[in-house]
């Protein structure tokens, strides 16, 4: 397994005379594992805030033309046309909420309890080449990401999973930082091709993917084809899958 490797710490800005403390980028410890999965769930459930958002906000545009009608209806035959309509229209947001709360609680138990985080160490560091890194700033774990190889992928391909970084670090470099170590290794490696998933509302993630070399693929890992992604904030989710081919890339 590749050591831990760390880079420039500390940064003395003179001008001020403060000192900054640039976060370390190092190989993944057991004794990381609580902080690895309170990352990953606080930003799973984060992901599930905005798409919650963006759906309610969607169907909210349909009901408010519906209601139109209702109100239109009820003038003309009976209120209870009106009523009924709301009440419809309560029921399908609170089954959408309800349904995505769960969804997303359902994904983050499995992927706790019986998936790749449930047990990091035996995931990322012990299967060859696969690996997971951690980004820590004052000792203090904000950041990660890891590369897998499954049983089915063919030998070579690697998917890179769990990129993440607390709201409060973001913006400083640490994911293009975790992104070079991970590059590195995959050059070092011989790794032939990494590829993810991501969704078409995370624009911060696809523009860091995209500029790290990252292209859009036009099939998933099982060669079915994928629509051609709308990257918004603002639309409906769509799965996107991002492919970098490691031989296109500048020698190490
Ligand atoms: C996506 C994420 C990992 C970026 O982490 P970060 O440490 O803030 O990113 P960096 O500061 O290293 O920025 C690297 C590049 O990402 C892109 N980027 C980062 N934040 C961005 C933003 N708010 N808007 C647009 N692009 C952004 C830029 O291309 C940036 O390069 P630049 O600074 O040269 O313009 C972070 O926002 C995050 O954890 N988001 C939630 C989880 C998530 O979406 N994970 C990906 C799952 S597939």
């Amino acid at each position: 397994m590749a050591p831990s490797i760390s880079r420039e710490k500390l940064v003395s800005l003179t001008e001020n005379k403060t000192v900054r403390i640039l976060p370390i980028i190092r190989s993944f410890e057991r004794k990381d594992q609580l902080a690895c999965q309170n990352i990953f769930k606080d930003g799973y459930q984060e992901f599930i805030k905005s798409i919650t958002v963006i759906y309610l906000s969607f169907l909210v545009r349909y009901i408010v033309m519906a209601a139109m009608f209702a109100i239109l209806a009820a003038v003309i035959w009976s209120a209870w046309i009106f009523v009924v309509v709301v009440v419809m229209a309560c029921m399908v947001l609170a089954f959408i909420y309800i349904h995505l709360q769960l969804t997303g609680w359902f994904y983050i138990n499995h992927t706790l309890n019986s998936g790749d985080l449930k047990d990091i160490e035996e995931s990322y560091m012990s299967i060859q080449q696969s690996h997971l890194w951690v980004a820590e700033l004052n000792g203090r774990v904000v950041g990660m990401v890891g590369l897998i190889h499954e049983e089915n992928f063919e030998q070579g391909v690697y998917e890179l999973k769990r990129m993440y970084v607390v709201p409060s670090c973001r913006g400083m470099g640490i994911a293009k930082n975790l992104i070079n170590e991970l590059i590195s290794h995959t050059k070092t490696n011989r790794i032939k091709l990494v590829f993810l998933k991501t969704t078409s509302t995370l624009v911060p993630a696809i523009q860091l993917y995209m500029k790290n070399g990252f292209t859009f693929s036009s099939a998933d890992l099982n060669g079915k084809l994928t629509d051609v992604p709308v990257i918004s904030k603002r639309n409906l989710p769509q799965d996107i899958h991002l492919k970098l081919e490691i031989s296109s890339l500048a020698a190490p």
